[in-house]
């Protein structure tokens, strides 16, 4: 998979070269490219952003660097890929939404700075590949960096090969519509806390039942939108 990402703090994107999405990046499972959007300014300050026509608190990150960013990295002869720009008015990016994400071939991501994008960008996007506005969840960040490099992993752990033990993405929170069940290792019994028997019965049916059990009563407890759903 290939993976774009323009931001005007590619810096952020260094924290992607560790661990298992560096490893993926090493074999070449993921192939992801980080674009500074100044490079796409032609002004001697760099200027990515302008105040808001009609008013208002905040700068608006300008159209015409997007415009040379998106006309540089998605050329017109691509085979439109997905566009992805997070936004707290987007619509919330969810495990399924990774799944779905997980098997396209090409993700470029915009994060927008500010109050947000001028919004004929994403017209413009519109016409050079398939537009989401994605948001992390109901909260506001600074920009959409952290939000992309959330987005980047979710979806790139699902990527066939990148986590070695395909099985250990079956049984997570969310995969099934629950929270996960609780995990233990040894000791058997660390400061006077004991492992649930059941764990150590080597009954397997009863092990599934208790966590199963476990994921409801947590989900019930904690998550309860997720059990309407
Ligand atoms: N940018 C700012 N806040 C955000 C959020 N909650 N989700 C995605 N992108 C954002």
């Amino acid at each position: 998979m290939r993976i774009d990402v323009v931001s005007i703090f590619p810096t952020i994107f260094d924290a992607l070269e560790v661990s298992l999405l560096g490893k993926a990046r090493q074999s070449g499972l993921l192939d992801i490219r980080v674009h500074d959007l100044r490079d796409y300014t032609h002004d001697r300050h760099r200027t990515v952003d302008d105040t808001p026509y009609g008013g208002g608190a905040g700068m608006v990150m300008k159209p015409e660097p997007w415009g040379a960013a998106l006309d540089d990295i998605v050329s017109e002869v691509d085979d439109r890929p997905l566009i992805v720009f997070p936004s707290p008015a987007g619509e919330r990016f969810t495990q399924a939404i990774a799944r779905e994400l997980s098997t396209a071939p090409r993700i470029v991501f915009g994060c927008g700075r500010y109050e947000g994008i001028d919004e004929r960008v994403f017209d413009y996007a519109a016409e050079r590949g398939d537009v989401r506005l994605l948001s992390l969840g109901d909260y506001v960040l600074n920009g959409g960096e952290v939000a992309v490099m959330a987005m980047v992993e979710a979806i790139g752990r699902l990527v066939p090969g990148v986590v070695g033990n395909p099985e250990s993405l079956v049984e997570e929170s969310h995969e099934d519509g629950l929270l996960e069940y609780p995990s233990y290792t040894k000791p058997a019994v660390w400061r006077e806390r004991e492992v649930p028997p059941v764990l150590l019965s080597g009954n397997h049916g009863a092990v599934a039942a208790w966590r199963r059990e476990q994921q409801v009563q947590r989900t019930r407890e904690r998550r309860p939108d997720l059990l309407a759903d």
